[in-house]
């Protein structure tokens, strides 16, 4: 079928084919928490692969955020920062004025369980009233024209709660979560669900298990067990160390997020997991063998500085992700084994830890003392 159009008032026949192209290119992409762990491999691969694409980086630049972590790709032509605070409606809505995007890739999160114990309100405004304010923004800018504009919300697998030791979360499984971060989580996804149902909005959602890998956080498990095994500080493992979780390298978590962006079906839900479970006992043993094959030191030292400490309260017990939607319908899966993605990550670790004692000398030394002083 063809259309036409109009160049310098001549009409022009186009397939409907090469419009859609025309309209693909030059989309601009605003993705939100793109300074921080995930979202700087997102806005990486995006900046990359797509370089007729304008992607916009939306930040706040909390504690988590680190503009460090994308030096490669700060000059490129199709690469913006906005430092916003997506709890501001007023400056939500001037970026849709600002850039008119065609899509909204939603990682911004307060995303770390412990502190959710510590400090629950900031977790409702960010993960709850700064959805809302998206997609309100959204709603509001594309005013009901969903045609090629997408909102793809990131969530996280602890919306379904804690398992057994058997069993897996899928899609259906029903909504359970246990803490404040992830009770924040499952309300912004049900928002996210409620904008599409009640206003057509055009949106996809993911929950993925645990990310592992290159510029993470160091409150996360393994950044701070590989900070504290360099320093010889002991390795707190929150109550038996039994606890279950499901890893994934973010790497594949980043092409998963790129495959439902551009291929996940309108309002449907895609789990994401690395089919990769380890209690945190033996993760960290396996951790602390790597470290020390790496630092040249003799087999077995490392683990000496693990240390069990007092549990998380309401520690979920098991994490594990089915995938098979994705794998089956989309066609994504992950690149690489566990044992490669540790030996790498750790290789990044050692490599950069200048990035990391940067890091671990501000404000996240207080923290860290306020969080491990009485466990
Ligand atoms: P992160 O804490 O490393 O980064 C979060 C980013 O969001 C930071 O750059 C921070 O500055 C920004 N941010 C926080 N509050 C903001 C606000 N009010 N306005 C604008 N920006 C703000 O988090 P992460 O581990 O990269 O997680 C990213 C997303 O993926 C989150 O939505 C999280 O729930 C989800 N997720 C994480 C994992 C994981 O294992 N880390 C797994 C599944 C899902
Ligand atoms: O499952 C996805 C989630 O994974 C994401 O939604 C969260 O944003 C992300 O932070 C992560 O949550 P966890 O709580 O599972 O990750 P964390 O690295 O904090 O802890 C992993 C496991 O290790 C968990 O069982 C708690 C335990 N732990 C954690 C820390 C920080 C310890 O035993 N000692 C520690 O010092």
């Amino acid at each position: 079928m063809r259309i036409t159009i109009f160049l310098f008032s001549i009409p022009i026949k186009i397939p409907i084919f090469v419009l859609k192209f025309l309209i693909e290119m030059n989309k601009t992409i605003l993705i939100t928490g793109g300074a921080g762990f995930i979202g700087s491999h997102v806005v990486r691969l995006f900046v990359n692969k797509y370089p007729e694409y304008q992607i916009v980086n939306v930040d706040k630049l909390t504690y988590a955020g680190n503009l460090e972590n994308l030096k490669d790709v700060e000059n490129a032509p199709n690469y913006k920062f906005e430092k916003v605070d997506i709890v501001d409606f007023e400056a939500v809505k001037s970026l849709f004025a600002k850039y008119s995007p065609d899509g909204v890739i939603h990682l911004a999160a307060e995303s770390h369980v412990d502190r959710s114990i510590t400090n629950p309100l900031e977790f409702i405004y960010t993960n709850f009233v700064g959805t809302a304010n998206l997609l309100t923004a959204a709603r509001d800018f594309w005013k009901g024209d969903y045609e090629n504009k997408r909102f793809y919300h990131i969530s996280t697998d602890e919306v379904y709660g804690s398992l057994g030791n058997e069993g897996f979360f899928q899609e259906t499984t029903p909504y359970s979560p246990r803490s404040p971060y992830s009770a924040s989580k499952a309300s912004s996804d049900h928002l996210v669900r409620a904008y599409h149902h009640t206003f057509g909005m055009n949106v996809v959602l993911s929950n993925c298990s645990n990310n592992y890998g290159p510029n993470q956080f160091p409150e996360k498990l393994i950044p701070l067990s590989i900070n504290n095994i360099r320093n010889n500080k002991p390795i707190p493992i929150y109550g038996k160390g039994l606890n279950v979780r499901d890893w994934l390298f973010v790497i594949d978590h980043a092409r998963a997020i790129d495959c439902i962006f551009h291929n996940g079906k309108n309002g449907e839900t895609y789990n994401i997991g690395g089919n990769n479970e380890w209690t945190n006992i033996s993760l960290i043993k396996k951790l602390c063998e790597v470290m020390d094959k790496k630092l040249g030191r003799e087999k077995g030292t490392s683990e000496k500085s693990i240390t069990y400490v007092t549990d998380r309260a309401g520690h979920d017990l098991r994490y594990a992700i089915d995938s098979t939607k994705l794998q089956t319908e989309l066609g994504w899966k992950p690149s690489l084994q566990f044992e490669e993605g540790i030996e790498k990550t750790v290789d990044w670790y050692l490599a950069n830890q200048e990035w990391l004692d940067r890091i671990v000398s501000g404000d996240y030394a207080k923290y860290y003392e306020q969080m491990y002083k009485n466990r």
